[in-house]
């Protein structure tokens, strides 16, 4: 994996749109939860290579809103490193569970999230239908659902 650094967004950054909209296709979406969010990124030198938002839902409850790699970089460990950053920032904030989620048709993500300890908890039925003006296809399936992903800190 490629030396990086995960810090918080400064005042002076640009919001790194072009990452979040990789993981998420709305900017409104996005936006709606970029309000009241930390985000993280994840740097190689002084290139912006990742990104990862976290969004408490309850004093308990923070969802990982969004988690995105540089295409070029992708499959090289920084999505694990900041999944993992982002629970550990979650535990030591006192928050007690830790949920992601992430459409039926998302392959990989299921894949990493369960390798790191999220279990399904549950399904937000046609979230995608919904939410998003195109239909959306990944490995030839449909995103249809949401399934959200939980891991207790
Ligand atoms: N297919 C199969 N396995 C995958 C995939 C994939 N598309 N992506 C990651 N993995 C697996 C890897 O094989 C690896 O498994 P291993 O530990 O058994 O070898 C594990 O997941 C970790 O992989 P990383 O290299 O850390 O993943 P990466 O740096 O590529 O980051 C991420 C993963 C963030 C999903 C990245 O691929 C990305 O930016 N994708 C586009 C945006 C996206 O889909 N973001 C998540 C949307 S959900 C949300 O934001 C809440």
């Amino acid at each position: 994996m490629p030396e990086i650094t995960i810090r918080p967004l400064a005042p002076d950054d640009a919001m790194p749109y072009d990452l979040l909209l990789l993981a998420d296709p709305s900017r409104e979406l996005v936006d709606s939860y970029l309000a009241d969010a930390a985000v993280f990124l994840a740097e190689t030198g002084d290139r912006i290579v990742g990104v990862l938002v976290l969004s408490p839902l309850t004093d308990a409850l923070v969802e990982v809103k969004n988690v995105a790699v540089e295409p070029a970089l992708q499959g090289q460990g920084i999505g694990r490193a900041l999944i993992q950053h982002a629970i550990g920032i979650a535990g030591r904030k006192g928050f007690k569970t830790i949920c992601i989620g992430t459409a039926n048709s998302s392959i990989g993500q299921l894949h990493l999230y369960q390798k790191l300890g999220f279990e399904v908890s549950r399904i937000k039925e046609d979230f995608f239908i919904r939410n998003y003006p195109e239909p959306i296809y990944e490995n030839g399936i449909q995103a249809r659902h949401m399934i959200v992903l939980a891991k207790p800190l």
